[in-house]
């Protein structure tokens, strides 16, 4: 006979659940705002410290210093973002706060998506669904020499 004892209802329910979660618990973990200082009016970032940047559909949520909100930084795929001349940015820049009535949209892989009235945007901030009308808020943002600078005065 067997010495372990059965598993009880609560016990698998529980152990369910958390299998469950653990994918969706992964996600928010690895949306953690980012604390991130400021000097004159700029965030730098070394990409080689956020590595999840270096993914494809990375994103970073960082708090720069004195800001109420967050911004989503958002790794944009080879060959959008296109500007004059070939020159390609590489990340957006963009707040989260919805521009129909602020709630707070999610990133879901391509897209960012608010949950109270369903507008969708995509990763440069336009507007792909409303009832939206408007872009989110988008700051400049250039990467030299593997520090992406973020303007945080010069907002689109
Ligand atoms: Fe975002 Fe309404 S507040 S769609």
């Amino acid at each position: 006979m067997s010495d372990r004892s059965p598993i009880d209802r609560r016990e698998f329910v529980t152990a369910c659940t958390l299998t469950l979660l653990a994918p969706l618990l992964g996600a928010c973990a690895s949306l953690a705002t980012h604390p991130v200082p400021v000097q004159g009016g700029r965030v730098s970032l070394r990409l080689t410290e956020h590595p999840a940047l270096a993914q494809p559909g990375g994103v970073l949520k960082i708090l720069p210093s004195g800001a109420k909100d967050p911004l989503y930084v958002l790794a944009l795929p080879a060959g959008s973002g296109g500007k004059a001349e070939g020159v390609r940015e590489a990340f957006a820049v963009v707040s989260p706060i919805c521009t129909h009535r602020g709630c707070t949209v999610d990133v879901q892989g391509p897209t960012l998506v608010c949950p109270c009235h369903g507008s969708t945007y995509d990763r440069e901030g336009r507007v792909l669904r409303g009832p939206a009308d408007r872009a989110l808020e988008r700051h400049a943002a250039r990467v030299v020499e593997g520090v992406l600078e973020i303007d945080l005065r010069d907002v689109r």
